[in-house]
């Protein structure tokens, strides 16, 4: 009798756990394109405040060209293309703030000049680290249409280390950050610019993704 009860038991846990677990693969599916979609249009989103709308008639988001980075990683080059020819570039660089790493989106144009810089992510000290955040100064804006050359590569530093850049008062280290992520960034840009040069667009912003990995 108890063995029956403990079999009835057993089933209805059975019954349970499959009944939970199917749920589960529903909603993960119901939510996939949702998830999706929300990141592509937050690409969207970041890639148009890097690379003016003038300069492109692409889809930014989705001709793209895998590069590898310094550190081995794979680096997602987003290219602007007008009438067939590149216009410009952006890709995500990094470098360790005061807490964790912070991700400035970089957009260069062909003579290597910065069309833009913003901040994705990181986690630095509000009121203290966060004015690196376009909606909380001025300060990331002051990267435009510079390069390595202007200033001199020496220069790209915080103004603390001799370079030409401001610190913020009592902090530092983001802003340090912040400088060396974009100047990688713009030295990773001269690196691989005749990959860039070459990329051949699919044009218009309605043709299909145009995605490829450039040869080694
Ligand atoms: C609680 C706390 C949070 C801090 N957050 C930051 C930060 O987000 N960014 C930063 O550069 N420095 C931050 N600092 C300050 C650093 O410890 C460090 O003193 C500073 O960046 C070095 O700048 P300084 O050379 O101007 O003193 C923080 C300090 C404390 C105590």
């Amino acid at each position: 009798m108890s063995s029956q009860r403990t079999l009835v038991h057993g089933l209805i846990l059975g019954a349970f756990c499959l009944g939970f677990g199917m749920l589960l693969v529903l909603t993960n599916s119901f939510t996939e394109n949702d998830i999706a979609q929300r990141a592509l249009e937050d690409r969207q989103n970041s890639l148009a405040q890097v690379i003016p709308a003038s300069i492109h008639d692409n889809n930014l988001a989705t001709d793209t060209l895998s590069l590898k980075g310094d550190q081995g990683n794979e680096v997602v080059a987003y290219l602007a293309t007008k009438e067939g020819k590149v216009t410009g570039v952006a890709f995500e660089t990094a470098s360790p703030g005061y807490s964790g790493a912070i991700k400035v989106m970089l957009g260069v144009d062909p003579d290597g000049k910065v069309l833009g810089a913003r901040v994705l992510a990181h986690k630095e000290t509000p009121g203290l680290g966060d004015k690196i955040e376009v909606k909380k100064g001025d300060w990331i804006l002051r990267f435009t249409g510079l390069s390595i050359g202007n200033p001199p590569l020496e220069k790209w530093k915080v103004k603390k280390d001799g370079g030409q850049f401001d610190q913020f008062a009592g902090a530092t280290i983001t802003p340090r950050a912040v400088v060396k992520a974009i100047r990688e960034g713009l030295q990773f840009f001269d690196a691989n610019k005749a990959k860039f040069m070459e990329f051949k667009s699919s044009k218009t912003e309605t043709a299909g993704a145009n995605t490829a990995v450039a040869p080694k």
